[in-house]
């Protein structure tokens, strides 16, 4: 069988689950013991500042605890090595694709390692915390950095890019990703409609296994790897 010449990846929460940071659909419906549209809308933003900073200083903390699993490292190795174009999509905030030295990811949900100065529009790296207080390293005012966050109501980044690379995808695959947030949960299809075969890795049965042709069922740090490892063979 001919191997597919270009692979759309899309990752979500569940890639980085192992590596110790939670999922966002837990059964009592909160983020970490928050409303979503208390710490992750623009309104709230607005709002509470305060918390909604001190909600993504806490992300910050949790990430310097955690480090890239298995599934991570695979996909790295396949964007290193495989002999066709590998796009890596994340929804995922956290930078684990980066420190397994992933060559490229489109972060289409934002990059908590980064904040953007709503005065010079600069953005700048930020690895501790930040208040209302900090003033930004570039133009020096207090009171205009907000988190490199795509919030509910705002649109993703590089959605031309992603969508210019799905039509002419002939591998789109889904790991740990529910399926259930819009635009990401709309690849499938228009993966499909391009041509491609799909393949969704993934522990649990999500609203879009419908979607897919092929699925992988069971732990990120498992399956990624043994998907990898059938590729590149
Ligand atoms: N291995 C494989 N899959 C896993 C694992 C694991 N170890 N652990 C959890 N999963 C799966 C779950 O079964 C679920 O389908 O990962 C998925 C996580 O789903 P969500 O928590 O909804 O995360 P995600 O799909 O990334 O959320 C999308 O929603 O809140 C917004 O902007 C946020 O980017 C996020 C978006």
């Amino acid at each position: 069988m001919s191997k597919p010449s270009t692979i759309v990846i899309l990752t979500g929460a569940g890639i980085s689950a192992e590596s110790g940071l939670p999922t966002f659909r837990d059964v009592n419906g909160l983020w970490e013991g928050h409303r979503i549209e208390e710490v992750a809308t623009p309104e709230a933003f607005a709002r509470t500042p305060w918390l909604v900073h001190e909600f993504y200083n806490q992300r910050r903390a949790a990430l310097r605890k955690a480090e890239p699993n298995d599934a991570h490292y695979a996909i790295a190795r396949l964007q290193q090595s495989y002999p066709g174009e590998v796009v890596l999509v994340t929804q995922n905030v956290d930078d684990l694709h980066e420190q397994a030295e992933t060559p490229s990811v489109i972060h289409m949900h934002g990059e908590l390692r980064k904040v953007r100065c709503e005065n010079c529009w600069k953005v700048v790296r930020c690895g501790g915390d930040v208040s209302i207080d900090t003033p930004c390293p570039s133009c020096e005012q207090a009171g205009f950095l907000r988190p490199l966050i795509v919030w509910f109501g705002e649109a993703p980044f590089e959605m031309d890019r992603i969508e210019r690379t799905l039509q002419r995808a002939d591998l789109f695959v889904a790991i740990g990703t529910s399926g259930v947030v819009y635009p990401a949960a709309g690849f499938v299809r228009q993966a499909k409609l391009a041509g491609a075969e799909t393949i969704e890795i993934n522990n649990a049965v999500t609203e879009a296994s419908g979607h897919f042709d092929r699925h992988l069922t069971g732990p990120a740090t498992e399956q990624v790897p043994a998907w990898v490892a059938e590729l590149l063979a």
